[in-house]
Order: C-alpha cells, then sequence, then structure tokens
C-alpha cells in the first residue's frame, strides 16, 4: 500500500531527524558548530558591514543585520566613567574628529574619555574622506556605539537576528572588562539558555545557544572569560608576533628590508611546528571551542598577516575537536583558498560578498539595505 502525504512526512522528518541527530553525535567540526549553536560556515561581519559603511558604527552593524551576516563583530573597550563601548583602535585619530574637537588629548586612548565626550565625536566623515566612491552624506557625524547600542542593533531586525562576536580589545588596559561584560550580557538577557518556543530550524543565531562568541588575544583574558562565562563559547586569536606565538624568525619589520608590512608579515611563521600546536592546545585546555587565526591574503594590504591556516594547521586544530574562525577576508579567491585549506568561518569587512560566495545571498543589494536604514 503506498504511503499517505502525512506517513511519507512523517518518515522524511523522522529521516531527517536522524541525519541531524547522527551529525550531531558525529565527530567533526561541522557537528561541532551545529552543536554550539554556531553556523557553519559562519559569516562574521567585522567591526559590521564595514567595506560599505564606516566601521563599528550604527550604519556599519545595521547593514551586516540586514544583509544577514551570522554574527556582528566588536572590539570592546570601557570608556572613563565605566560605560562599554566599541572601537578598534587604541586613539580616535584614525576613526573621528577627535583631532579638532579635543586638539591636546588628540593622542590620548579612547578610554580617557567620558561616554559624553566620546559621543560628540564624527565617527564618519573620516570614511567618506577615506573612500570617496562608497562615501554618503548621511555618514557624516555618525557615532561611537555602546554595546548597548549594539545589542539593540542586533535584536532590531525581525526577521534576522545575528548573534555578537566580542572581542576583548587590550584587556590589560581594562582590569574587570571581563566581568562588566558578563554583567551587560546578562543584564540585556544575553546570556540566558535558548529558550525560545520556536523550532530550531526558525531560530536566528542571535537567539540560539551560540548567540554571544567570545574572543581575544589575551591568554589572561581568555582565562578572565572562561571564569566569568563558562557556558559562553570562546576563541583565542592567534598571530605570529609579540605576545603571541613566537616567531622562526627574529628580524624586526625595520630590519627587513621590506617597504610593504604585508610582504613582511607574509614570511614570519611560527618557531616550529610544536610552538604552533603549544597555542591550539592551549586554547583548548582554557576551555575555548575554537582559534581565530590570521591569513596571509592575496592582494597584501593591511590586513594580511603570517599564513596560519595552512592545511596541517586546521587538521591540528580541528584534530583537538576545536573549530577555525579565520581573520580578515574580504577577496573571493581568498575565500576559496581558506575554505579548501579547511576554515569553519571568515571574519569579513564585506558581509555581502561572503554571503554571495556561500550560496546565501541577500535578498537586496548593500545600497538598497543602506538606503532603507535611512543612510
Ligand atoms: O577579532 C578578529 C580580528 O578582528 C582581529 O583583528 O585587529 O581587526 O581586531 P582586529
Ligand atoms: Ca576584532
Amino acid at each position: 500500500m503506498p504511503a499517505t502525504f502525512t506517513q511519507s512526512a512523517l518518515l522524511l522528518s523522522l529521516l531527517l531527524g536522524l541525519g541531524q541527530a547522527q551529525a550531531a553525535s558525529e565527530p567533526g567540526p561541522a557537528a561541532l558548530a551545529t552543536r554550539m549553536g554556531i553556523p557553519h560556515p559562519a559569516v562574521i561581519a567585522h567591526r559590521g558591514a564595514s567595506f560599505d559603511a564606516p566601521e563599528s558604527t550604527a550604519a556599519a552593524y545595521k547593514l551586516a543585520r540586514d544583509l544577514g551576516a551570522d554574527y556582528l563583530e566588536l572590539d570592546l573597550q570601557r570608556s572613563k566613567d565605566g560605560v562599554l563601548f566599541a572601537l578598534h583602535d587604541n586613539n580616535l585619530q584614525r576613526t573621528t574628529d577627535v583631532a579638532s574637537k579635543f586638539p591636546e588629548r588628540k593622542d590620548s586612548p579612547a578610554n580617557a574619555f567620558t561616554m559624553a565626550e566620546l559621543k560628540t565625536l564624527d565617527a564618519g566623515s573620516w570614511f567618506n574622506a577615506a573612500y570617496p566612491d562608497r562615501a554618503r552624506p548621511a555618514f557624516a557625524g555618525l557615532k561611537i556605539l555602546t554595546l548597548d547600542e549594539i545589542i539593540d542593533i542586533a535584536q532590531g531586525n525581525p526577521l534576522h537576528k545575528p548573534g555578537l562576536y566580542i572581542e576583548t580589545k587590550e584587556p590589560k588596559q581594562f582590569p574587570g572588562i571581563e566581568h562588566d561584560l558578563k554583567e551587560k550580557l546578562q543584564d540585556r538577557g544575553w546570556l540566558s539558555p535558548a529558550g525560545s518556543k520556536l523550532a530550531k530550524s526558525e531560530l536566528s543565531v542571535g537567539q540560539g545557544k551560540g548567540k554571544v562568541v567570545l574572543q581575544t588575544f589575551e591568554k589572561s583574558s581568555l582565562e578572565l572569560l572562561q571564569k566569568e562565562m563558562p557556558q559562553v563559547p570562546k576563541i583565542l586569536l592567534l598571530w605570529v608576533g609579540e605576545g603571541n606565538i613566537e616567531p622562526k624568525s627574529t628580524v624586526t619589520f625595520a630590519q627587513s628590508g621590506d617597504t610593504d608590512k604585508a610582504a613582511y608579515y607574509a614570511k614570519q611563521q611560527p618557531k616550529d611546528k610544536a610552538e604552533f600546536q603549544r597555542w591550539v592546545d592551549y586554547a583548548k585546555a582554557q576551555g575555548a571551542i575554537g582559534t581565530g587565526p590570521s591569513a596571509a591574503l592575496t592582494q597584501g594590504g593591511d590586513q594580511s598577516y603570517a599564513d596560519l591556516v595552512q592545511p596541517w594547521m586546521n587538521q591540528y586544530t580541528h584534530d583537538q575537536g576545536l573549530l577555525v574562525h579565520v581573520y580578515t577576508i574580504d577577496e573571493a579567491v581568498d575565500y576559496q583558498k581558506v575554505m579548501a585549506a579547511g576554515v569553519d568561518g571568515i571574519f569579513t569587512n564585506r558581509a555581502s560578498e561572503l554571503l554571495k560566495f556561500y550560496k546565501r545571498p541577500a535578498a537586496a543589494s548593500v545600497a538598497q539595505v543602506i538606503r532603507n536604514n535611512g543612510y
């Protein structure tokens, strides 16, 4: 007797369920990511969609969210009066008009300013000057964002809620920032277990158990993050250089004769295989669920570093039961290269391009989304 539609559907769902159960119980990075609620491969919007809008501003984060990025990446700092906010650089010169608003303090670290002072700065006009082909009048006057404001953005689209991928930036400058972060995430309900009544398949990343990923280059901060938030997935960021993986060569950039930093970094490699493995082992021992290594980019540029995503490196990391999220890649040729080498997700300034590469293109163009958001 042929099966009815209901019976067929049930059978199919049982088979699918069995498949999912098998995937979850099988070893391997995809299954690990799925168990953690982390998309595989993951699209991590580096400082927001920062190729198309000023980094770490509302325009960049709303764009990344509405394009469908899995995570909004941010570098966490704390103002003089204790407010958590997002900024990559140690000082405000590159991405704001601090030199004209606070000329005497222009070289001061950002944490020497109160949040009210930081909010007076224009964090958008530098982008228009640096990238005239991507400039928009509405970017002028964009503000530095608090973590609270970025959380509001992450929660703000009813159809797609990205997660947050938060780096403790120069954490030694901010004693206790790991605890402050925990309190903020807790207050905002971002540390509660995934309690949604929606079926798993309907959950956005920002509603599941991988909704926050914590990242740091600093061993001491990883340990504090683990102490404060043991249940939250963590990534140890890797690069070759001071305070991180020991290099094979001790020749500095100045001594090297190289005129291009990317060319210098491309030659950097770990002292030996064991040195790389020690860092992966350390990450695992401290409870990290993966590493965030650097990459050497085909076209060079200021985000091109040592190649730490060689196949043997990714294989070793996977063999330890850890994921690999590589930073920071914007070109298809490099997406292809690092995916072939085995990574599990990519930090990118161009979320729209990476989504296309993963065959998950956004429904609207970058220009349309920017306009829809009022810029
Ligand atoms: O957080 C990963 C990647 O962002 C590391 O580089 O310097 O852009 O924070 P950076
Ligand atoms: Ca970062």
